[in-house]
């Protein structure tokens, strides 16, 4: 790197914030530039290595002795003393588990997350969600304009993994709440009062989940919560309660709120292109691949981090050990080298599934297959049911400000009765 080149990229992590406002708006024109000007950067705003290139991202992935997940789930900005003793007071007892977790402990805890979130428990869930569709069509999509986020997106993948974990559906408004906190909590930049209260409603989320595993190790229903409370590995042995509550706490957080994104996200796509909308009313056998170029083009987990254990070099840039890095997915997803025309929506791209937005390697999201089916039947009933839905003009749009889930807050729609 020249001379030259060292100043651009210096004054590029100088200016960068992810959670300014235009950022958050629409990220990918920082994006673009950045993974131009450098495969790494330091930004002073988070102190992080910001990590632009596709090939470089998947390398770091999957190279868990070089890169833990340690950090994944830390808060960005950390806790000041009041809400760490909020935590404490309120019987916050999260330990790292399996997101923030390295091999072998990892691949442990994870065989076991494996067999209770098996294949089958998710194909079962498929006419649940067909039918959770409809009847929302049903009953929600009414007067020809709608808010398709608060009458969508928002509820069904709370109710599926609902139905999943075995937590009763009278509890969405609660488990939501939890989630907003913890986004604001760990990958927010909330001040000391913010962060108090979130983390006030971070203990309520863990005291949750405690009961809901103390219940299911007492007396074990058809759920994933008892069959995870009650798996062993070969040895006999399985996780303990704390683990258990751990990872359950994880999945009511990263089990919805990423596919109500990824709802928000498809929609608003989809809508936006006459073209492709018609082509998926009239092909609906297009529909898989549009939902792999929707994780592609406009993900819901646009970042995940990592934390590097040693010296390492990353497309050529020193970065010291111990250093964080936040891994732009959604600059990956959008890199030249490896997708051709890369800012267009193309529903029959013959690679989208090489996006990065479920992560790569061991830590793979658990729940990908379920995203994706969830995805898929939405926009099958949707485009079946409103042939011309479309997106109500000029409505602005607003995401959650924090650094790795986005998708719209709200999104109106309208059709012809
Ligand atoms: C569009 C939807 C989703 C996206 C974009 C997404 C994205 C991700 C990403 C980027 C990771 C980190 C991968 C890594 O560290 O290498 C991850 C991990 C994980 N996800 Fe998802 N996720 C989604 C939906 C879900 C759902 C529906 C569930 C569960 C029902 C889920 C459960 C998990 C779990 C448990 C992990 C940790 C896996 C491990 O560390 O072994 N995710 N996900």
């Amino acid at each position: 790197m020249n001379f030259v080149d060292r100043d651009v990229v210096r004054e590029l992590g100088e200016r960068f914030d992810p959670l300014s406002a235009d950022y958050l708006l629409d990220p990918y024109p920082f994006l673009s530039r950045a993974r131009e000007i450098a495969p790494a950067f330091y930004c002073d705003a988070i102190r992080h290595w910001v990590i632009t290139r596709h090939a470089d991202i998947k390398g770091i992935f999957r190279n868990p002795p070089s890169f833990s997940a340690q950090n994944a789930n830390s808060p960005l900005r950390p806790a000041c003393p009041m809400a760490s003793k909020a935590l404490e007071e309120g019987g916050w007892k999260a330990i790292p588990t399996l997101a923030n977790v390295d091999p072998p402990e990892h691949t442990r805890v994870r065989k076991l997350a494996n067999t209770a979130f098996a294949p089958k428990r998710v194909a079962e869930m498929e006419p649940f969600i067909r039918s959770l569709v409809d009847r929302f069509c049903e009953e929600r999509f009414r007067g020809g304009r709608v808010d398709l986020i608060r009458e969508l997106a928002w509820d069904l993948p709370v109710l599926v993994l609902f139905k999943i974990l075995g937590v009763p559906d009278s509890d969405v408004e609660s488990i939501k709440t939890g989630s907003w906190n913890r986004i604001i909590f760990i990958y927010g930049r909330p001040d000391d009062d913010e962060q108090v209260r979130a983390a006030q409603g971070m203990a309520a989320f863990w005291r949750y989940a405690e009961a809901l595993v103390a219940a299911r190790l007492k007396k074990p229903e058809n759920d994933f919560t008892s069959a995870l409370a009650h798996a062993v590995d070969p040895d006999g042995v399985g996780l303990t309660p704390q683990q258990t509550t751990t990872v359950i706490l994880n999945l009511l957080f990263a089990g919805h709120e990423t596919t109500t994104g990824l709802l928000g996200n498809a929609f608003r796509r989809l809508l936006a292109d006459r073209q492709a909308w018609q082509e998926i009313v009239d092909d609906p056998a297009l529909i898989p691949n549009a939902v792999e170029e929707i994780l592609r083009l406009d993900s819901s987990v646009i970042a995940w981090r990592r934390h590097a254990m040693a010296d390492v070099n990353v497309g050529g840039v020193d970065i010291p050990a111990h250093s964080n890095l936040l891994l732009m997915l959604a600059s990956g997803n959008r890199d030249p080298d490896v997708f051709d025309d890369p800012d267009r929506l193309d529903i029959r791209r013959p690679n989208a599934r090489e996006n990065l937005s479920f992560g790569v390697g061991a830590h793979l999201c658990l729940g990908a297959p379920l995203a994706r089916m969830q995805a898929t039947i939405a926009i099958e009933v949707l485009s079946r049911r409103l042939r011309n839905l479309r997106l109500v003009e000029n409505e602005p749009l607003r995401f959650a400000p924090n650094v790795s889930f986005r998708g719209p807050l709200a999104l109106h729609v309208a059709w012809d009765a």
